[in-house]
């Protein structure tokens, strides 16, 4: 069963924050700032991207990370299309994704925005297709016929959702990696990176982002 919206309070008034999870969004350090560092850099990107390349993440919530590779995507002035798959349980409504993302003035979203919907839908814009899949990505994720080059794990902090995180979930991550595919994430909880790494993936520690001292990356073996 698809989740219905759990109320968001806001940090600033500009950061959502879940009530549901107790967690926010993104780092309160700088959101824009975290997706570079933790999830393209993580993910050795721009760098890796080619046409078809596909990023798939867990959680889209506000969509911040989708906004910030497909601009990073068109920077790189690749000829071909950028794929990006989201999943997402309970989805965000327009208004309060409209809030978030007004924090980030320089980035293109109304494209994103035109289109939101509470169900599973596709955004095919200026050389990107780009997928929210709503439900529950324990169910998603399995029945999902794609594979990812580079795996956003972007949950609420793994002792606050832990159902994002669970080694099945993970498993079938690696399941969904193309060869030589790669994940990034901002924990570096002990599970996570055991799980991670019993699924497939060779696992590092490095320098997080923010007050984060570690986060974790890995390359499918
Ligand atoms: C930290 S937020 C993601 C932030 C997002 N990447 C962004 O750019 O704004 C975590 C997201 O995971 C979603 N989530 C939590 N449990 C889930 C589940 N079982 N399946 C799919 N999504 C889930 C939450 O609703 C939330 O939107």
């Amino acid at each position: 069963m698809i989740g219905t919206q759990p109320p968001i309070s806001w940090i600033d008034n500009r950061i959502p924050v879940s009530c549901k999870f107790n967690d926010s969004y993104y780092s309160i350090y700088g959101g824009l700032e975290e997706t570079n560092f933790v999830f393209l850099s993580g993910n050795n990107l721009p760098g890796r991207f080619n046409d078809g390349f596909h990023i798939a993440e867990l959680g889209f919530g506000t969509g911040l990370n989708m906004l910030v590779s497909i601009e990073a995507f068109h920077k790189a002035n690749i000829k071909g299309t950028l794929h990006y798959t989201s999943f997402e349980k309970y989805p965000l409504e327009k208004s309060q994704a409209e809030r978030a993302l007004k924090s980030f003035p320089t980035l293109n979203k109304n494209f994103l925005l035109d289109q939101w919907s509470q169900k599973t839908f596709s955004v095919i814009s200026d050389r990107v297709i780009a997928t929210v899949i709503i439900g529950d990505a324990r169910k998603t994720l399995k029945e999902w016929d794609g594979k990812a080059d580079a795996w956003f794990l972007d949950g609420f902090s793994p002792s606050k959702n832990p159902e994002l995180w669970e080694p099945n979930l993970l498993k079938n991550v690696a399941i969904k990696t193309k060869k030589k595919g790669t994940f990034a994430t901002y924990t570096a909880a002990g599970a996570v990176r055991r799980n991670l790494s019993d699924s497939g993936f060779l696992v590092e520690k490095v320098a997080g982002f923010g007050r984060k001292r570690h986060m974790c990356k890995g390359t499918l073996i």
